[in-house]
């Protein structure tokens, strides 16, 4: 069997580490890839970025692809799904329609008001006056969100009113997030801790993943700005099992219901972003239509079923009379970003030394190419996600942070306390 994987981040390295171990495959193309799916076992890169859905369909048509699997948003949102079903392609992922979850911050939080879905409250804006009349009736500090796709930059926690005020300016009126911004959402701050929780989905039925957590700022001690995410790990212990149930029964199963009511039915990996207040109720912050990364790093090292058996029963409609199995053990990941993430930093930095690896401890390549001197090279402002099993929070911590550590990278940096919440929780 031959699947095509599109993106090129770490996650696209995880989950191409992970479908080259099933006994089914026998060819991975990765479009575009990086430096490390570049060298994994079955495996080759081709040159054909993770938007360019014309130039990706004739890829897998030309290379006869019996599968492809779609790691970022961005071909999510636009139609991928759609245009290789209408060819008659097998394509893991939600339709345009349904991917509008992740495409639109106002659909969604419309979505989740209409159906019940514990959430933080709002209001959208297109137009600016009734945006600022609306912040001045709100307690502080209050979320200003570009409600279309901005790479985790659209975010914007305003302390003053002066700051929210210019977060909805720089959007509806400076557009300095293009069309992203053109449509604002207003939301109440919420108090507590993160988590993830992602299912594999087909319609109504799905397979929970255990939950994880990432690490959102640049800095130790939460400090700094918003980032893709500089670690994770899973499971996340804040979610104990009575919260998990809550989840399910509050949040995923009432999105997929709803989203089959409202007719965009949903296939694929969906990962609900939550805050858990102290009381352990959650609330969404967002949706993503997709896996996380860097989440997907540690929980595909904690996967021990087969994940294409997973993929083909969501696409065939059997996920209800299948399991997924997972290793006990806890896993954690550390990114290694280059300076200045996640602002401008440089890029063709040698890396040498990485860690050679092997079941409990892999470097999960993200930023990273190959140069034409056979180098590998920095390519992007995250790295690497040097990610490593252990009995418990702690051995898997220090595996992770020893290996990080031999790696030689000047003009790189990684965070210090990944996996602190957990470690104290311990
Ligand atoms: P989002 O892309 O909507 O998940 O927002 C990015 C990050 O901003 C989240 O991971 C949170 O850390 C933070 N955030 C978003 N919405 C809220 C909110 N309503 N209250 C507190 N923090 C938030
Ligand atoms: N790690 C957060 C995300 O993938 O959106």
């Amino acid at each position: 069997m031959k699947v095509l994987i599109i993106g090129s981040g770490g996650r696209e390295h995880a989950l191409a580490w992970k479908i080259s171990q099933s006994p089914r495959v026998t060819d991975i193309l990765v479009a575009p890839g990086n430096g490390g799916t570049s060298t994994l076992n079955k495996t080759r890169n081709i040159t054909v970025a993770a938007e360019d859905i014309d130039q990706l369909l004739q890829l897998a048509q030309q290379e006869s692809v019996d599968l492809t699997v779609v790691g970022p948003e961005a071909p999510l949102v636009e139609g991928i799904v759609d245009r290789f079903s209408d060819a008659g392609l097998r394509c893991f992922g939600p339709r345009a329609a349904a991917a509008q979850l992740e495409g639109s911050k106002a659909f969604a939080k419309d979505f989740m008001q209409r159906h019940n879905i514990p959430t933080a409250a709002y209001a959208s804006f297109s137009e600016l006056t009734p945006a600022l009349e609306y912040l001045q009736q709100q307690p502080l500090p209050v979320v200003i969100k570009a409600s279309g796709l901005a790479a985790g930059k659209g975010v914007i926690i305003a302390e003053t009113l002066q700051q929210a005020e210019q977060a909805v300016r720089s959007m509806l009126q400076d557009e300095q997030f293009g069309s992203a911004g053109s449509q604002v959402v207003i939301e109440a701050f919420l108090q507590g801790e993160e988590a993830s929780f992602i299912v594999l989905a087909a319609g109504t039925d799905y397979i929970a993943f255990p939950t994880s957590q990432d690490h959102k700022r640049a800095f130790d001690g939460d400090l700094g700005p918003n980032t893709g995410g500089m670690g994770a790990y899973s499971p996340a212990p804040v979610v104990t099992d009575q919260i998990k149930a809550v989840i399910e029964s509050q949040v995923i199963q009432p999105t997929l219901q709803g989203l089959a009511d409202d007719g965009l039915p949903f296939t694929g990996f969906l990962y609900a972003g939550l805050m858990i207040d102290d009381n352990g109720q959650p609330r969404v912050l967002e949706y993503n239509c997709r896996m996380g990364d860097p989440e997907t790093q540690p929980l595909m090292m904690r996967l021990s079923s087969d994940l294409l058996d997973l993929i083909d029963a969501a696409l065939d409609n059997r996920l209800a009379s299948i399991d997924a199995s997972w290793d006990h053990r806890p896993a954690l990941g550390i990114v290694l970003a280059a300076d200045g993430y996640p602002g401008s930093y440089h890029k063709g930095i040698a890396l040498d030394n990485l860690p050679t690896g092997g079941s409990d401890l892999v470097a999960f390549h993200a930023g990273t190419s190959v140069d034409d001197a056979g180098r590998l090279v920095t390519a992007g402002g995250r790295v690497l996600c040097v990610t490593a099993l252990g009995e418990d929070f702690t051995a898997a911590r220090d595996n992770a942070y020893d290996a990080i550590r031999q790696i030689s990278a000047k003009d790189c940096f990684f965070r210090n306390d990944i996996g602190h919440r957990a470690i104290n929780r311990d």
